[in-house]
């Protein structure tokens, strides 16, 4: 691998942690319903293409070290690739999704069955509706957790009891940035990179308070869901066609690794929608 440039603030080079993920090949992918204003049912998706592109995401995380567990694709679930949206996992515990929309929500109960046959102990069906990792992602100290589209600010407190962490609510206001990870990314557990303007006014305040060395996006790498990206500390798995952010997390010492998932941004999704931590 390439000699990283030192981060501006001094910090050196960054170090990669071993991570577990889950992801479901998109067998049955297509674009047959609108839930997001990026998905145009009359334009469609190729499910060839996306297995394709997909299969390269999962050949990077293997490249990169970590380990890759696969759930089983359901037929007339075009969106189950988006495996980020099927739970939240912390401390070996697994908080299950509820989703918004009646067409995604049988995967719900698919991905906690396979949590639960799995490893995972203690899994809560949750009352309050959310959308996994879509809306949630954990860093050290805290979970920042979106709302304002899918997820429901009860669902918020329903996680934080269950995994006493605590909770920050943000609240997302631009369409295109439906999902909390779809305008911001985690980067070591401490430090994130996000799009200031799909965040209301006091969250905007709250995560410039909270995060005040934060990579911010430009609405050009945000447009192509550049935020959309899956860090393990050093590397950042990012869609190759947000450059700025790219030289950015180049810039902090990151170790970007590109990625093209055209094919499941029709359906309004990255990287990080593929692909689901198991902590
Ligand atoms: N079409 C899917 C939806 O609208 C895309 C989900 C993308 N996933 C994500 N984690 N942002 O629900």
């Amino acid at each position: 691998m390439s000699v990283l440039p030192v981060s501006e603030q001094g910090l050196g080079e960054r170090t990669a942690q071993q991570r577990r993920y889950l992801m479901c090949r998109p067998e049955y992918f297509a674009v047959t319903y609108a839930i997001n204003p990026w998905m145009d049912p009359a334009a469609g998706a190729d499910a060839g293409k996306a297995v394709a592109q997909w299969e390269e995401l999962r050949a990077t995380y293997l490249t990169l070290g970590h380990e890759v567990s696969l759930i089983d694709p359901v037929e007339g679930l075009p969106d189950m690739v988006f495996a980020a949206n099927g739970a939240l996992t912390v401390g070996g515990r697994a908080y299950g999704a509820r989703f918004t929309y009646p067409e995604r929500q049988a995967e719900g109960p698919t991905y906690t069955e396979w949590l639960r046959r799995n490893g995972y102990a203690e899994v809560l069906d949750a009352e309050h509706t959310n959308e996994g990792e879509g809306d949630f992602l954990a860093l050290d100290n805290m979970i920042l957790a979106g709302t304002g589209f899918r997820t429901e600010i009860a669902a918020h407190q329903e996680a934080q009891e269950f995994l006493g962490r605590p909770v920050v609510t943000l609240r997302l206001v631009d369409p295109r940035f439906y999902h909390l990870d779809t305008a911001l990314c985690t980067l070591d557990g401490e430090n994130v990179a996000y799009y200031p303007a799909a965040f209301s006014p006091g969250s905007r305040a709250v995560l410039a308070q909270l995060f005040p060395n934060a990579i911010l996006a430009a609405e050009r790498d945000a447009a192509v869901l550049g935020l959309n990206a899956v860090c393990d500390g050093r590397n950042v798995i990012v869609n190759a066609e947000a450059s700025d952010l790219i030289s950015a997390f180049q810039h902090h010492g990151y170790n970007p690794v590109p990625v093209d998932l055209s094919e499941l941004r029709k359906a309004g999704g990255g990287p990080k929608c593929c692909t689901l931590e198991l902590r």
